[in-house]
């Protein structure tokens, strides 16, 4: 299969499945795919850092005055950190853990920003001294929090965006309206404690690319009516995350989302430093899933499938973001068994009946031991599993330019297998 090829095709629902079912095919019959699975078996996720550093390219190239900061709740690993780092990248943290997983590795704080918006004082005091001086508040028991700070602290508003179409409507928890953000900048003020700007986040998974333009025209339009009123001057913008992933039907990429912000946010380019705290986006194509099947039974509603990884594991991200990750059989991909398809169900490994990863899928009819492959599996999969029933966590094996074939490494903690 020509993966240049299919990399040109219209962006039809049939066209995604095509390319990902030939990145899928590709990378397990690739050697170091291969070999990873014959010494550790499933439940496995395939990790490609090179895939990272070329969704952090894409984004500079497509929004050039936007300084980035890879959100690691996305995915916490450290090959990611390392492409990322090497390749100048900024990154968010939203925990004293993150940030220390980042101060560890000697990433310097002045390209690390905090944006939590609700901190424990102890946190705040950590990061001040580990020298991160950018923050997010969204009401004034947080603001007060920063009473004492260096004078360089600097305090990014949040405000809330209403994103029904997103996966993951952020605003419901975080954000201010216009109104509230006003008061929080006078009571700012007030206090002595400078406030450098706003930020926001237009929700996750947003495949809409209009409402990103919305969200940051609007707070422009804020930034400057609130300058005026106040007589204040801003510097700082952060237009959040929330560029979606492809995983089942084709959304909007990142030229689409850069096209329509570009021309409302580059007039401020100059005057404003503004920032990025995209996640999912950077890691979620990154990594691929392979499970094996543990169980087959015919039940009243037809065929299911028992996988080795579910819900509580590796597909939490289909329980708590309601993505739907294709899902491919080895013997699809390598052309077996072309005629011989019919609608299954496929359960998740615990005992429980919630953890069911999808319905009416088309599947050639598969016997204990075959393998599964899902592609898109990088953000929020492995950092939002748990340990339910016991289950350990799916090992990460990084494979690709990423990693050298050779020994692989298991290390104590199953999150952190590399081949070394
Ligand atoms: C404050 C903040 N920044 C960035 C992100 C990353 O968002 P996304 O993965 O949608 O790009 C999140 C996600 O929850 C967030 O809460």
């Amino acid at each position: 299969m020509n993966l240049a090829a299919l990399r040109r095709e219209p962006r039809t629902p049939l066209a995604l499945v095509r390319r990902r079912r030939a990145e899928a095919s590709a990378l397990l019959s690739s050697v170091p795919a291969r070999a990873t699975i014959a010494l550790h078996g499933t439940p496995l996720l395939l990790l490609d850092p090179e895939r990272v550093s070329r969704q952090y390219r894409h984004l500079r190239r497509a929004l050039p005055f936007v300084g980035f900061h890879y959100a690691i709740k996305a995915l916490a690993h450290d090959a990611v950190l390392d492409v990322l780092d090497e390749a100048g990248s900024g990154f968010d943290v939203a925990t004293g853990e993150e940030l220390a997983m980042l101060t560890r590795r000697g990433v310097p704080a002045s390209r690390i920003i905090h944006t939590h918006p609700i901190k424990k004082p102890a946190e705040i005091a950590e990061a001040l001294a580990a020298g991160v001086r950018t923050f997010v508040v969204d009401n004034d028991v947080e603001i007060e929090k920063f009473r004492g700070a260096p004078r360089d602290t600097r305090l990014l508003v949040r405000l809330a965006y209403r994103s029904p179409h997103a996966k993951s409507d952020l605003s419901s928890k975080f954000g201010v309206g216009p109104f509230e953000a006003a008061h929080l900048v006078e009571q700012a003020l007030a206090a002595g404690i400078s406030i450098a700007g706003f930020s926001y986040h237009v929700g996750s998974q947003l495949d809409d690319p209009t409402r990103f333009a919305a969200a940051a025209a609007d707070t422009l339009e804020l930034m400057g009516i609130l300058e005026r009123r106040l007589n204040v001057q801003f510097d700082t913008l952060d237009i959040g995350g929330g560029f979606p992933a492809s995983y089942d039907s084709e959304s909007a990429g990142i030229e689409d989302v850069a096209a329509v912000l570009r021309p409302v946010l580059e007039p401020h380019a100059r005057r404003l430093d503004i920032i990025a705290e995209p996640g999912r986006v950077m890691v979620a194509d990154a990594m691929t899933l392979v499970t094996s099947v543990v169980g087959v039974a015919e039940r009243g509603d037809g065929r299911w499938y028992y996988l080795d990884d579910g819900l509580y594991g590796s597909y939490s991200n289909v329980l708590t973001e309601d993505v739907h990750p294709l899902v491919f059989s080895e013997r699809d991909l390598r052309g077996r068994d072309a005629a011989n398809h019919r609608w299954a169900t496929l359960g998740g490994p615990t005992c429980d009946s919630s953890d069911v990863i999808a319905r009416e899928v088309l599947l050639p009819e598969l016997q204990v031991g075959d393998l599964l492959v899902s592609p898109t599996m990088g953000a929020y999969t492995t950092v939002t599993a748990t340990r339910f029933n016991g289950r350990p966590f799916t090992p990460v094996v990084v494979v690709g330019r990423g990693a050298t074939t050779g020994e692989i490494a298991v290390a104590s903690d199953a999150r952190r297998v590399a081949i070394v």
